[in-house]
């Protein structure tokens, strides 16, 4: 196991109506103005909103709002936030949504306490905040785990550019998971959820690494609880059991838990980054379930004996069956499962260009400046030929 360095923060309120505590949780914080931050107006729709604010007002706590944040959050929109937040001198943010909003809220909160700073900067420079507001959320989708991870992920739509920034001062102070509050996310929101928790685990489980058994069980474990209640929440989307199941599991898959010992990288979130940039229409998720069987069948053979574990796991393959036929096996049912929740196999179903495809390995590589490390690296040939793969699914 190699060292690792491990810091969750954020204090979790799990379960029914844990959003009623929120006014008490941020009066207990010392804060003076808040500045709720939500997306295209699902809150609205739903009365959480108004209930929000209803239970600030009671506790006697200042807010304004901010809201149109988009799926795949815009650099422009943030700025704008930021610039709201600053004019209005509040103290502390609340995010209400997904995890786009969640990230809009964490780059709002470090651009409005370093109003010097242009946050977009913190992805392309050395330049990191010296600080950042305090910051909390109500997460109405379980997919990205933004809720408990040190990552913010925006787009410069400028440079159709979606880049990841990782601190430790972007993790929530508190975050409250009521899985009611994701009763109304559709099917095809489910199914881009159920793929990105799952993945947030199985790139930690390719990625580089000594033996780390713990670890991986916990991972694969997480993998296989993702998938099984990903599905049930697809298939009955008010079952509560199937819904905090998958609340958690997002939550837990991208907290830093499953990478303990092994190297931190997402190998096909750099891939999916790159074309949900490009194309903004693109779910996140959905990206994912694209590449990810064409990225598998590209790797595979550079650590065999891990991809037989993950097969035999997670999809409970035969364990007659030789070891390449097994991992084979394994990656179809992931596929097949993917169809089974509305995601795409393939780019042609997300209307990508063939067009695209080398200025996709270009943004994913920058511009061949780098190769991204793995049991097999990838330069910008094995990018090119893993999206040309995907094109062809
Ligand atoms: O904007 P509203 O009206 O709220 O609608 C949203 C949005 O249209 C809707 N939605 C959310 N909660 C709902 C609901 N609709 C009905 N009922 C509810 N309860 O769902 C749509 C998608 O929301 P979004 O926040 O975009 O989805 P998700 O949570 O999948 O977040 C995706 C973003 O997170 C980034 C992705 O790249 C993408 O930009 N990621 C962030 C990470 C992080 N910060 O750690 C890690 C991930 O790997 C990922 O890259
Ligand atoms: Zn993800």
């Amino acid at each position: 196991m190699e060292n690792f360095y491990f810091f969750t923060p954020t204090k979790i309120y799990f379960g029914k109506n844990e959003e009623t505590k929120v006014g008490k949780i941020i009066k207990d914080l010392i804060v003076n103005k808040v500045l709720i931050v939500y997306g295209g107006g699902s809150i609205v729709k739903n009365g959480l909103l108004e209930k929000v604010k209803s239970l600030l007002d009671k506790e006697g706590i200042p807010h304004i709002e901010f809201g149109g944040i988009t799926p795949n959050p815009e650099l422009k929109k943030v700025r704008e936030g930021i610039q709201f937040g600053i004019k209005n001198n509040v103290d502390f943010v609340l995010a209400i949504g997904g995890g786009s909003v969640l990230d809009a809220a964490k780059d709002i909160s470090h651009g409005i306490a370093n109003p010097d700073d242009d946050v977009w900067e913190y992805r392309t420079t050395s330049k990191k905040p010296a600080k950042t507001l305090k910051k909390g959320a109500i997460l109405t989708l379980s997919a990205a785990g933004s809720e408990m991870s040190n990552s913010s992920v925006i787009t410069n739509t400028d440079i159709n550019k979606k880049s990841g920034f990782v601190s430790d001062l972007n993790r929530m102070d508190f975050s409250i998971l009521n899985p009611e509050l994701t009763y109304t996310v559709s099917k095809y929101q489910t199914g881009c959820g159920a793929t990105d928790i799952a993945m947030h685990s199985i790139e930690r489980y390719f990625a580089l690494g000594e033996e780390s058994g713990l670890t991986d069980d916990i991972c694969l474990s997480i993998v296989k609880n993702a998938f099984k209640y990903g599905k049930q929440c697809y298939d009955n989307p008010t079952d509560y059991n199937a819904r905090a199941n998958m609340m958690w599991a997002g939550s837990l898959s991208h907290n830093g838990l499953t990478g303990c010992g092994r190297t931190f990288l997402l190998t096909v979130h750099q891939l999916e980054h790159a074309l949900s940039g490009l194309y903004p229409e693109v779910a996140h998720g959905a990206g994912l379930a694209a590449l990810w069987c064409s990225w598998a069948r590209y790797v595979y053979k550079s650590n065999i004996s891990r991809w037989v574990n993950y097969a035999r796991k997670v999809w409970d393959i035969d364990p007659s069956l030789p070891d390449e036929e097994a991992i084979l096996e394994g990656i179809k049912k992931q596929e097949e499962y993917y169809k089974s929740v509305s995601m795409p196999i393939g780019l042609k179903e997300l209307n990508i260009k063939e067009s695209d495809l080398e200025k996709l390995a270009l943004l994913t590589t920058n511009n061949k400046n780098r190769v991204i490390p793995g049991y097999k690296n990838l330069a910008y040939e094995d990018v090119l030929e893993i999206f040309r793969m995907a094109f062809n699914r």
